[in-house]
């Protein structure tokens, strides 16, 4: 559940523009019967969610380094570029078209998109594929609710993700460093269980669009660019569908991207990773912790073979 929660925040600790524009999506969010806390137009929205038993004990990353070290190629390639560049993108009014394999498609309003689910509390272990981690406090919705509205069909094996394709408000997206949109993927069993969210937020307040506002995929036990950012599209498909880094270099990334110690990424060990903010490196947890809730799902596939 959400509760007003606004007295501490700073404004440096968002960006206040933004999240003015924002307002309505999260209000109506509140009118959904899960209550909201409005710290007035020159502060961050503040959301609380409701605990999750999925959520990790582990001390979270500090904020300023889950919202200043990012990757976010829509706005450079570097750790610090997202922070810097991400604040000409508008995130209001934002529209979610949900097509393909399903009885209900349509093109909806965040607002609408999101309505009548109430925000959960899910702190997760985060894993690059570059060999670095940390620990976030988002805050989402799971990813079934949100689909199951849209009633796939039998043929909806797959789920593809599209980003926002506006190089006049993503300045990387002149350069073709990846081919736009970003582009991801889940099967549908991935999509669907419980552990993946929709998040609209971290740190008790709305994303900042660095970390991919208004809402980004979060798919706790896969490296960390399965996690698409600034979503706009979703469509139910039966074939597996392309990823943008898949497309880009398929020798180096797969579909599946499973956090996995015993395969090898070419440029990077997967064995170790450094925990953001700690000295000594760690060792890799297969689904990057995440088994025993996921591992049925790959029952009988050569997960080296599936990277
Ligand atoms: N989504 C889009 N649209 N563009 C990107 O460049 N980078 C991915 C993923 N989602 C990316 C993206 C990668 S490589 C990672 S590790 C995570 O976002 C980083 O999320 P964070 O910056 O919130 O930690």
């Amino acid at each position: 559940m959400l509760i007003r929660h606004g007295g501490d925040l700073t404004e440096n600790d968002v960006t206040p523009h933004e999240v003015w524009l924002r307002r309505r999506e999260f209000l109506a969010l509140g009118a959904a019967g899960v209550g909201l806390g409005l710290a007035g137009p020159a502060s961050a929205i503040a959301l609380k969610g409701a605990p999750s038993r999925y959520s990790t004990t582990e001390p979270k990353t500090s904020k300023a380094d889950v919202t200043g070290y990012n990757n976010f190629y829509e706005f450079g390639v570097d750790k610090d570029d997202p922070a810097r560049n991400a604040g000409s993108l508008k995130t209001s009014p934002w529209t979610v078209k949900v097509d393909g394999e399903c009885a209900r498609p349509g093109t909806v309003d965040l607002a609408d998109f999101l309505r009548g689910n109430t925000l959960q509390d899910r702190i997760y272990r985060h894993r690059c594929v570059e060999g670095w981690s940390m620990v976030i406090p988002w805050l989402g919705v799971p990813l079934a609710d949100l689909l199951k509205r849209y009633q796939p069909t039998s043929k909806a094996k797959y789920v593809a993700f599209e980003t926002l394709h506006r190089p006049s408000e993503m300045p990387g997206q002149n350069r073709r460093v990846l081919e736009w949109p970003y582009r991801e993927g889940l099967r549908i069993d991935e999509a669907m269980n419980p552990l993946t969210i929709m998040a609209v937020g971290l740190y008790g307040e709305s994303l900042l669009n660095q970390n991919g506002a208004p809402m980004r995929l979060v798919v706790p036990w896969k490296y960390g660019f399965k996690g698409i950012k600034s979503i706009v599209r979703i469509s139910f498909t039966e074939s597996q569908p392309r990823t943008a880094w898949n497309q880009s270099a398929p020798h180096e990334y797969g579909f599946y991207s499973n956090v996995n110690p015993q395969v090898d990424h070419p440029r990077w060990s997967q064995a170790t990773e450094r925990r953001i903010g700690e000295f000594r490196r760690r060792p890799t947890l297969m689904f990057n912790g995440y088994g025993e809730q996921v591992a049925s799902l790959y029952r009988g596939m050569d997960l080296k073979k599936f990277y």
